[in-house]
């Protein structure tokens, strides 16, 4: 997604802004952009590809500047559609994330300006002079943000005044101020570096920081009154941000799920009892009858396994939805149905949509996420933070895993509820649980026998993924890890479903991943197991230790620790998460950036 990050003060702003946007290069971009203000002017440069410090840059003095990394959605990828954009006298410059949905109709403001980009966010700053003829520029940006229709986060800047202003509907953005310094950006993280407190901005709120006096101001522009705010300290270490001594955040990110793991346990249970760590009201769940999980991507999965626990622990049906489908289906939900929002980012558009939806329909809605502050936590009725710190590789890993453990924390906590299990099943499952992540450091230590599967692997252009059960969901979530990242067509299906279409593929080209633990359908995998090999395709399992007889049907095998069927899950991801990691290292794929994809979806 797009990155927006702005600065004034009277540190080095060309370095700051340019250490800025390179902290948010793991949103996803393809173009960047920087306008500086000096004592007299507005110097602009805009270039494809990857955020540097480019040549003039580096003489300029400047007092303020936005910068912007673009990930295009109107107008192809080109110099003139990325982003500051300004009005034809080049006195206002604006940075933007997200769509403006009635550009059409806003140009018959500016009759006659020339447009020279593709682009929505265009139509901001030549609005902003339009309305500077009779007004300030802090009215000018009031009077244009009640006219644009869409999700918006912008900041603009004025070559002939000392304001620096942003506003948000929808896209994401937070503010600080710290002696003097004075930062906007799309994402808490990049602030790291410079304070530990941050003005979270809502949808609606503008924030105006005057640079000669270093006041800054706060604006309710849905109800044109002005309000005010506290900053509020968060909870993220520089540390949390940096590689440290690995070649991506991905890999730091796979290694840290024990850690995470122990800590998300920690925070919501105590002698082996559930005490969330933000305390839920059970009056939200006095109606309920019926669950509808919301979800995108990886995070769909962690709610396609959520399924599988809370049917067989709460007793109730459980629906899991694309937030992209759910939004536009007209969902038949009411006040007995809890919805249950899934997001790393809490800033994916389909799933804040899908959560207005569902709060119009009167249902309570309890969302799972990684990022407090964030929009989905803001809108829904109540949050459970998982405790994954940062994750800023765009492939997610200890964010999903982070995610499985609130959720079954979460059917535990219903089951009890709804008088399903007693308080010695729910100490059993809550030890079993814990011990969870030292199993996952044995798993994690196989990164040899892994390396090696991918040896032998790495060309190929098609995989499967298969598995049953709670782990159908992480053969999926396999398939999606190979294929995000490496690039290599993956996909997953329930191994049962193989004869009815994808053993067609199966020959001696295509490795098909099986999850093969000892469940109750076990027998019933190793005869998938032996379909493949009777057609000269190539195996890679996922078993328990000690399994003898997995290996003398595999081509591979991978073992994981035994524990109960329910928690699997948590240890059958891992070498996936190892497998498709490696093999896009040694196909010297982009691992941490993508091609096309952004870690936070927030455009529809
Ligand atoms: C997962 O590896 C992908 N990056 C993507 O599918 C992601 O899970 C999806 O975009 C949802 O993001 P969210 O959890 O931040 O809402």
């Amino acid at each position: 997604m797009c990155g927006i990050f702005a600065y004034a003060g009277p540190d080095n702003c060309t370095k700051v802004i340019i250490d800025g946007l390179k902290s948010l290069e793991y949103r996803g971009y393809d173009s960047w952009g920087i306008a500086l203000k000096t004592r007299t002017s507005i110097e602009l440069k805009k270039n494809i590809g990857k955020v540097s410090e480019i040549g003039e840059l580096k003489s300029i003095k400047a007092k303020a500047g936005i910068g912007h990394t673009r990930w295009a959605t109107h107008g192809n990828v080109s110099v003139e559609n990325s982003h500051p954009h300004t009005d034809s006298d080049k006195r206002i410059y604006v940075v933007h994330n997200g769509i403006i949905e009635n550009v059409d109709e806003l140009k018959d403001y500016v009759h006659g300006d020339l447009f020279y980009s593709k682009t929505d966010t265009e139509i901001i700053p030549k609005l902003i002079a339009r309305f500077l003829q009779e007004s300030t520029f802090p009215e000018a940006v009031k009077k244009v943000v009640s006219l644009l229709k869409g999700n918006f986060a912008f900041v603009a800047l004025d070559r002939d005044s000392n304001y620096l202003i942003a506003a948000r509907n929808g896209s994401p953005i937070v503010a600080a101020l710290n002696d003097g310094n004075f930062y906007i950006s799309s994402d808490l993280q990049s602030l790291v570096h410079y304070s530990d407190k941050a003005f979270f901005i809502n949808d609606g709120e503008m924030v105006i920081f005057n640079l000669a006096n270093t006041s800054i101001e706060f604006y309710d522009f849905f109800n044109r009154k002005s309000i005010q705010k506290e900053a509020q300290l968060y909870d993220i270490q520089f540390a949390d941000c940096e590689r440290g001594n690995y070649k991506h955040f991905m890999l730091k990110e796979i290694f840290e799920q024990p850690r995470q793991l122990q800590k998300t346990y920690a925070v919501n249970v105590s002698d082996f009892d559930i005490r969330f760590h933000y305390a839920l009201d059970p009056e939200m769940f006095k109606n309920l009858r019926r669950i509808v999980i919301i979800a995108c991507g990886t995070s769909w999965h962690a709610g396609l396994v959520a399924e599988y626990w809370l049917e067989s622990l709460v007793k109730i049906p459980v629906e899991v939805e694309y937030a992209s489908e759910f939004r536009y289906r007209n969902p038949v939900i009411s006040d007995d149905t809890l919805v249950i929002a899934i997001s790393q980012s809490g800033e994916t558009a389909d799933t804040i949509a899908g959560i207005k939806e569902a709060k119009q329909s009167g249902a309570p809605v309890l969302s799972i996420c990684n990022v407090p502050g964030s929009t989905i936590t803001r809108i829904s009725d109540a949050t459970l933070f998982t405790q994954a710190g940062p994750e800023i590789g765009v492939a997610s890993t200890k964010a999903f895993t982070t995610q499985l453990e609130v959720l079954f924390l979460l059917t535990l906590y219903l089951a009890r509820f709804k008088q399903k299990i007693g308080t010695k099943d729910i100490i059993n499952y809550l030890k079993n649980l814990a011990e969870i992540p030292e199993k996952m450091e044995r798993v994690l230590a196989q990164t040899d026998q892994i390396v090696s599967i991918m040896e032998t692997h790495y060309a190929v252009s098609n995989a499967l993924f298969l598995g049953r059960g709670v782990n159908y969901p992480i053969a999926l979530e396999g398939a999606l890890k190979l294929k995000e990242i490496s690039y290599i067509h993956a996909e997953g299906y329930p191994a049962a479903e193989m004869k009815h279409g994808p053993i067609a593929l199966i020959d001696r080209n295509m490795p098909t991943v099986f999850i093969c633990i000892r469940d109750q359908s076990y027998e019933k995998v190793l005869s998938n197991i032996q379909e493949v090999k009777a057609r000269n395709g190539i195996v890679i399992a996922v078993a328990n230790d000690n399994d003898r007889r997995i290996t003398k049907l595999a081509d591979h095998v991978i073992f994981i620790p035994e524990t109960i069927v329910e928690l699997s899950p948590f240890l059958t991801v891992v070498p996936l998460q190892m497998l498709a990691y490696y093999i896009a290292d040694k196909r010297e794929c982009d691992i941490d950036k993508p091609r096309n994809l952004a870690k936070s979806v927030t455009v529809e």
